[in-house]
């Protein structure tokens, strides 16, 4: 059991999220000030005493119109920086959306594999530990850092809401890609458990290079079934189309998408025109904000507040 005081802080970029987590926990986010600079650099430092505390700082790492993903990451190993050098006895960075995460491997010859580095970054600043919500693939970012890892899936977040729509359903998870086989198994199981009631299982083929999407194999039973998609993001929404097609064609009854990080690069309109899908469904780990609000009626928003608290209680009373 840790003993330090913990403290919460949450980069002004995040700072929706951070309150809502901070009110999970019943304590205040605490003080710190973050400041630009003219030429474009920036400083942040706490206000408050941390010498001897359990740091945690909340930084979710999509680029928007004000702030890059690269300048999210920047300024979160900053900020962690300056707490070690405060006296911060551990120091903790949340990411609920943690950047980069996809690029965890080669896909062409003398590729980077990103999140290696930028887990390196964060070891380099004395980072004493990563929280990630629905990376790409967790065994690449337990696998990358050195320090250790702390991944919060959503599988219960995500099937405790539709647990009620879907009672009495024959119902299917469905994973767009092989790679995200073990992320719709794990809430295959969460719903069934919730349900008391078989849930089966799919997945699609999905090749990407340069950018061209290939493969149409839908492996698994949906005939007659209501599909439910899941993915670790939605970025373009091409990938969900694809298999919400694939399962329209495959005789399933109804289509339903979601997906913890929805990035919605470019506002993704046809995911919210499309007659494929039923409804999509994210948490708050990236806002919204490139969908258009005409195009929300068919959105639903999950908080990830309470996981993410769950996750920094876990950490501070644990390892
Ligand atoms: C890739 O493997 C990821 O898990 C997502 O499926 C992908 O990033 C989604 O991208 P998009 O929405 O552009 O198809």
């Amino acid at each position: 059991m840790d003993h330090s005081p913990l403290s919460l802080f949450g980069l002004y970029s995040s700072r929706a999220l951070a309150e809502r987590v901070a009110e999970r926990l019943e304590i205040s986010l605490a003080q710190h000030e973050e400041r630009n600079f003219e030429d474009g650099e920036h400083k942040a430092r706490p206000l408050q005493e941390v010498r001897g505390h359990d740091a945690f700082v909340l930084a979710t790492m999509h680029g928007d119109v004000a702030e890059s993903a690269n300048d999210k990451l920047c300024r979160a190993l900053f900020f962690c920086g300056a707490l070690k050098d405060a006296g911060a006895a551990r120091v903790t960075a949340v990411t609920p959306y943690l950047c980069y995460a996809r690029k965890d491997r080669r896909t062409k010859p003398n590729d980077p594999i990103t999140t290696r580095y930028v887990a390196a970054l964060f070891e380099a600043v004395g980072v004493d530990r990563v929280i990630a919500m629905e990376v790409h693939n967790i065994a690449a970012f337990e696998n990358a850092f050195r320090c250790p890892t702390w991944h919060v899936d959503s599988a219960m977040l995500l099937a405790t809401q539709f647990a009620p729509l879907l009672r009495g359903k024959n119902v299917v998870a469905v994973s767009p890609d092989a790679g995200g086989a073990k992320r719709a198994e794990q809430f295959r199981q969460a719903l069934e458990h919730l349900l008391g009631a078989d849930v089966g299982s799919a997945y699609m083929e999905k090749y990407r290079s340069s950018g061209i999407v290939t493969g149409t194999l839908l492996a698994g039973d949906v005939r007659g079934k209501v599909a439910v998609i899941i993915d670790d993001l939605i970025s373009t929404g091409g990938t969900l189309l694809r298999a919400a097609q694939a399962c329209r064609d495959a005789g399933a009854t109804a289509v339903h998408a979601a997906a913890t990080h929805g990035l919605f690069i470019g506002g993704a309109p046809e995911l919210f025109t499309s007659p494929l899908l039923d409804g999509i469904t994210v948490s708050n780990t990236v806002p919204p904000f490139r969908v258009r609000s005409d195009a929300t009626d068919r959105l639903t928003i999950l908080d990830a507040s309470e996981t993410l608290a769950r996750a920094i209680v876990a950490c501070h009373g644990g390892s």
